[in-house]
Protein backbone atom coordinates (compact mmCIF):
# COMPACT_ATOMS: atom_id res chain seq x y z
CA UNK A 1 0.00 0.00 0.00
CA UNK A 2 1.42 3.11 -0.46
CA UNK A 3 2.60 5.27 2.19
CA UNK A 4 1.43 8.47 3.48
CA UNK A 5 4.53 11.09 3.82
CA UNK A 6 4.40 14.40 6.24
CA UNK A 7 7.32 16.56 5.70
CA UNK A 8 8.45 19.25 7.95
CA UNK A 9 10.25 22.57 7.06
CA UNK A 10 11.75 25.68 8.53
CA UNK A 11 13.23 27.57 5.42
CA UNK A 12 13.26 27.52 1.82
CA UNK A 13 12.20 23.35 1.52
CA UNK A 14 14.77 22.44 -1.06
CA UNK A 15 15.39 19.28 0.50
CA UNK A 16 11.10 18.61 0.60
CA UNK A 17 10.80 19.34 -3.35
CA UNK A 18 13.59 16.79 -4.01
CA UNK A 19 11.55 14.32 -1.76
CA UNK A 20 8.35 15.43 -3.43
CA UNK A 21 9.31 15.39 -6.83
CA UNK A 22 10.86 11.64 -6.69
CA UNK A 23 7.51 10.52 -5.09
CA UNK A 24 5.76 10.03 -8.28
CA UNK A 25 5.50 6.87 -10.66
CA UNK A 26 6.41 3.58 -8.83
CA UNK A 27 7.11 5.38 -6.00
CA UNK A 28 6.15 3.10 -2.83
CA UNK A 29 5.15 7.09 -1.11
CA UNK A 30 3.19 9.74 -1.13
CA UNK A 31 3.64 13.56 0.41
CA UNK A 32 -0.07 14.49 2.23
CA UNK A 33 1.41 17.22 4.04
CA UNK A 34 4.36 20.18 4.52
CA UNK A 35 4.06 21.25 7.72
CA UNK A 36 6.37 24.37 8.80
CA UNK A 37 7.08 25.82 12.32
CA UNK A 38 7.11 29.28 10.54
CA UNK A 39 4.57 31.17 7.99
CA UNK A 40 7.47 32.58 6.32
CA UNK A 41 8.81 29.66 5.17
CA UNK A 42 9.90 29.60 1.62
CA UNK A 43 9.13 26.27 0.98
CA UNK A 44 5.03 26.60 2.34
CA UNK A 45 4.74 28.35 -1.38
CA UNK A 46 6.41 25.63 -3.24
CA UNK A 47 4.41 22.97 -1.99
CA UNK A 48 1.36 24.68 -2.48
CA UNK A 49 2.61 24.79 -6.48
CA UNK A 50 2.80 21.13 -6.57
CA UNK A 51 -0.55 20.84 -5.03
CA UNK A 52 0.22 19.66 -1.63
CA UNK A 53 -1.80 20.79 1.16
CA UNK A 54 0.46 22.96 3.84
CA UNK A 55 -0.15 24.02 7.09
CA UNK A 56 1.51 25.89 9.75
CA UNK A 57 2.14 25.89 13.30
CA UNK A 58 4.12 28.35 14.75
CA UNK A 59 6.69 28.15 17.66
CA UNK A 60 6.43 31.25 19.17
CA UNK A 61 3.07 31.72 20.73
CA UNK A 62 4.01 28.46 22.96
CA UNK A 63 7.18 30.36 23.92
CA UNK A 64 9.46 27.37 26.04
CA UNK A 65 6.55 25.20 26.23
CA UNK A 66 7.37 22.32 23.78
CA UNK A 67 4.85 19.60 24.54
CA UNK A 68 2.26 22.29 23.20
CA UNK A 69 3.88 22.92 20.47
CA UNK A 70 4.16 19.57 19.89
CA UNK A 71 1.11 18.71 20.70
CA UNK A 72 -0.39 21.14 17.80
CA UNK A 73 1.99 19.61 15.59
CA UNK A 74 0.49 16.15 16.72
CA UNK A 75 -3.09 17.77 16.09
CA UNK A 76 -2.19 18.26 12.52
CA UNK A 77 -0.67 15.42 12.23
CA UNK A 78 -2.69 12.98 13.03
CA UNK A 79 -5.25 14.38 10.81
CA UNK A 80 -3.35 14.02 7.80
CA UNK A 81 -2.33 10.16 9.44
CA UNK A 82 0.90 9.86 8.26
CA UNK A 83 3.80 6.10 7.75
CA UNK A 84 6.49 8.50 7.52
CA UNK A 85 7.56 12.14 8.65
CA UNK A 86 10.49 13.01 7.10
CA UNK A 87 12.26 16.13 8.76
CA UNK A 88 13.70 18.47 5.89
CA UNK A 89 15.24 21.56 7.36
CA UNK A 90 12.97 21.48 10.57
CA UNK A 91 14.71 23.58 12.98
CA UNK A 92 13.41 23.03 16.11
CA UNK A 93 14.46 20.37 18.44
CA UNK A 94 11.56 17.78 19.37
CA UNK A 95 11.17 16.11 22.73
CA UNK A 96 11.14 12.79 23.30
CA UNK A 97 7.72 12.67 24.16
CA UNK A 98 7.37 13.64 20.28
CA UNK A 99 9.90 11.47 19.20
CA UNK A 100 8.70 8.30 20.67
CA UNK A 101 5.33 8.98 19.39
CA UNK A 102 7.17 8.51 15.88
CA UNK A 103 9.80 6.22 16.39
CA UNK A 104 10.70 4.18 14.08
CA UNK A 105 8.51 6.13 11.21
CA UNK A 106 10.40 9.58 11.59
CA UNK A 107 13.64 10.51 9.55
CA UNK A 108 15.86 13.15 9.13
CA UNK A 109 18.55 14.94 7.09
CA UNK A 110 21.77 16.26 8.79
CA UNK A 111 24.48 18.16 7.20
CA UNK A 112 27.26 16.52 8.80
CA UNK A 113 28.78 13.08 8.31
CA UNK A 114 26.94 11.70 11.63
CA UNK A 115 28.44 10.75 14.81
CA UNK A 116 30.80 14.28 13.54
CA UNK A 117 28.81 17.48 14.30
CA UNK A 118 26.11 17.52 15.48
CA UNK A 119 23.53 20.46 16.45
CA UNK A 120 24.48 23.53 14.19
CA UNK A 121 27.03 25.07 11.99
CA UNK A 122 28.35 21.65 10.89
CA UNK A 123 30.13 23.15 7.78
CA UNK A 124 32.35 25.99 9.76
CA UNK A 125 32.80 23.32 12.64
CA UNK A 126 34.42 21.06 9.90
CA UNK A 127 36.40 23.38 8.06
CA UNK A 128 37.78 24.66 11.74
CA UNK A 129 38.55 21.33 12.81
CA UNK A 130 40.54 21.25 9.32
CA UNK A 131 38.84 18.21 8.29
CA UNK A 132 39.43 17.05 4.71
CA UNK A 133 35.80 15.86 4.40
CA UNK A 134 32.40 17.34 5.21
CA UNK A 135 28.83 15.84 4.12
CA UNK A 136 25.46 14.90 5.27
CA UNK A 137 23.61 12.04 6.82
CA UNK A 138 19.56 10.80 6.49
CA UNK A 139 18.88 9.01 9.61
CA UNK A 140 16.17 7.71 11.87
CA UNK A 141 15.23 10.00 14.58
CA UNK A 142 15.48 9.17 18.50
CA UNK A 143 15.74 11.06 21.42
CA UNK A 144 19.07 11.69 21.24
CA UNK A 145 20.05 15.10 19.09
CA UNK A 146 21.04 13.82 15.39
CA UNK A 147 21.77 10.50 16.91
CA UNK A 148 19.34 8.06 15.50
CA UNK A 149 21.09 5.14 12.86
CA UNK A 150 22.32 6.11 10.08
CA UNK A 151 20.60 5.23 6.35
CA UNK A 152 22.89 6.76 4.36
CA UNK A 153 25.70 9.29 3.96
CA UNK A 154 27.48 11.01 0.63
CA UNK A 155 30.71 12.44 1.48
CA UNK A 156 31.86 15.69 -0.07
CA UNK A 157 35.35 17.10 0.00
CA UNK A 158 36.83 20.20 1.40
CA UNK A 159 38.65 22.36 -0.48
CA UNK A 160 41.16 24.86 0.77
CA UNK A 161 39.19 27.72 -0.44
CA UNK A 162 36.03 26.23 0.71
CA UNK A 163 34.04 29.01 3.28
CA UNK A 164 30.84 27.96 5.31
CA UNK A 165 28.52 28.79 2.55
CA UNK A 166 30.39 27.60 -0.27
CA UNK A 167 30.83 23.99 1.40
CA UNK A 168 27.36 24.30 2.44
CA UNK A 169 26.24 24.70 -1.38
CA UNK A 170 28.06 21.77 -2.62
CA UNK A 171 26.75 19.40 0.26
CA UNK A 172 23.16 20.74 -0.58
CA UNK A 173 23.28 19.30 -4.27
CA UNK A 174 24.08 15.69 -2.11
CA UNK A 175 21.50 16.30 0.10
CA UNK A 176 18.64 16.27 -2.89
CA UNK A 177 20.34 12.95 -4.40
CA UNK A 178 20.31 11.36 -0.71
CA UNK A 179 17.26 12.01 1.16
CA UNK A 180 14.89 10.81 -1.96
CA UNK A 181 16.85 7.56 -2.50
CA UNK A 182 16.74 7.09 1.17
CA UNK A 183 13.16 7.39 1.52
CA UNK A 184 12.46 5.65 -1.68
CA UNK A 185 14.25 2.65 0.10
CA UNK A 186 12.52 2.94 3.60
CA UNK A 187 9.10 3.23 2.20
CA UNK A 188 10.15 -0.12 0.67
CA UNK A 189 11.12 -1.29 3.90
CA UNK A 190 14.59 -1.44 3.37
CA UNK A 191 16.28 0.12 6.47
CA UNK A 192 20.32 -1.09 4.91
CA UNK A 193 22.88 1.68 5.29
CA UNK A 194 24.27 3.23 2.05
CA UNK A 195 27.75 5.14 1.83
CA UNK A 196 28.22 6.78 -1.17
CA UNK A 197 31.53 8.71 -2.09
C1 LIG B 1 19.68 21.55 4.86
O1 LIG B 1 21.03 21.75 4.60
C2 LIG B 1 19.50 20.53 5.97
O2 LIG B 1 20.45 19.50 5.94
C3 LIG B 1 19.68 21.40 7.17
O3 LIG B 1 19.00 22.59 6.86
C4 LIG B 1 19.04 22.80 5.45
C5 LIG B 1 17.61 23.01 4.97
O4 LIG B 1 17.59 23.40 3.63
N1 LIG B 1 19.15 20.77 8.33
C6 LIG B 1 19.66 20.91 9.56
O5 LIG B 1 20.61 21.61 9.79
C7 LIG B 1 18.95 20.13 10.64
N2 LIG B 1 19.70 20.14 11.84
P1 LIG B 1 16.22 23.29 2.80
O6 LIG B 1 15.15 24.04 3.61
O7 LIG B 1 16.53 24.02 1.52
O8 LIG B 1 15.91 21.86 2.60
Amino acid sequence: MTKRVAILISGGGSNMVSLVEDMAGDHPARPVIVLSNRADAGGLEKAKARGIPTAVVDHRPFGSDRPAFEAALNHVLDQARPDIICLAGFMRVLTEGFVTRWQGKMLNIHPSLLPKYKGLHTHQRAIEAGDTEAGCSVHEVTAELDGGQVLGQVRVPIDPDDTADSLAAKVLVQEHMLYPLILRRFASGDRSRIDLP
